[in-house]
């Protein structure tokens, strides 16, 4: 009789989890890159962002920022065999090609030694510098350049100053 007890008693819990994972799995799903919606839904991914604009090179929001790409780039091969940006980039081909020579940081290496290529750690463009897009940021961003910042430090001491 013993068994009969426990085996309605592991049954008994069985059905206990389903109805538990029943009541749970349409839970509302953490707002992602897909808000809305529950786990067992899979809804539409969103549109993939824009190509580049055509607003041309953007100003830096700070000194050392990797500049936004303002070209597409799609297709352009990065490895070990082709480097497609050093050919309009490199030293030797930027003036030929009209495009911005990669700044003089790029032929440093990880010691601060200087290379005739460029280095090594810089040889994977895209691992800093990804192209313009017209997405819209995920998250709220509240970031002030630091002429913003001056700006209000300085309206900040001027009115504290007058009174
Ligand atoms: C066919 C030539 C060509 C290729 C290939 C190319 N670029 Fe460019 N790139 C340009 C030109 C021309 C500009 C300047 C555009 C302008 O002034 O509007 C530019 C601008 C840029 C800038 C902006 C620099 C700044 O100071 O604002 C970055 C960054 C850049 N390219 C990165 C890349 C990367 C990374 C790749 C490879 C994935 C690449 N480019 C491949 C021609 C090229
Ligand atoms: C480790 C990050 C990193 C990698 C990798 C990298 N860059 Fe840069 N790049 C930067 C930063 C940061 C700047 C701006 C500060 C500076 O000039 O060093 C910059 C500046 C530039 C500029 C603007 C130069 C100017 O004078 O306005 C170009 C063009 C550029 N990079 C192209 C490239 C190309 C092409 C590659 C790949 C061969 C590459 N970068 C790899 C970080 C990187």
């Amino acid at each position: 009789m013993k068994w009969l007890t426990l085996l309605s008693l592991a049954l008994a819990l069985v059905v206990a989890g389903l109805v538990i994972a029943e009541e749970h799995r349409d839970d509302s799903a953490p707002d992602g890159l897909r808000p809305g919606g529950t786990l067992s839904q899979s809804l539409p991914a969103p549109p993939l962002a824009g190509e580049p604009r055509d607003a041309g090179r953007e100003v830096l929001n700070y000194p050392e920022q990797p500049p936004v790409i303002p070209h597409g780039i799609r297709d352009y091969q990065v490895d070990a065999r082709a480097n497609r940006c050093l050919t309009c980039h490199s030293r030797s081909e930027a003036v030929q090609a009209g495009a911005p020579m990669v700044s003089i940081s790029h032929f440093r290496d990880r010691h601060q030694q200087v290379l005739a290529a460029v280095s090594p750690d810089r040889y994977f463009c895209t691992q800093c510098h990804v192209p313009q897009t017209d997405a819209s940021p995920i998250v709220p961003n509240t970031f002030l350049t630091v002429d913003e910042v001056l700006g209000d430090m300085l309206r900040e001491r001027r009115d504290g100053g007058g009174q």
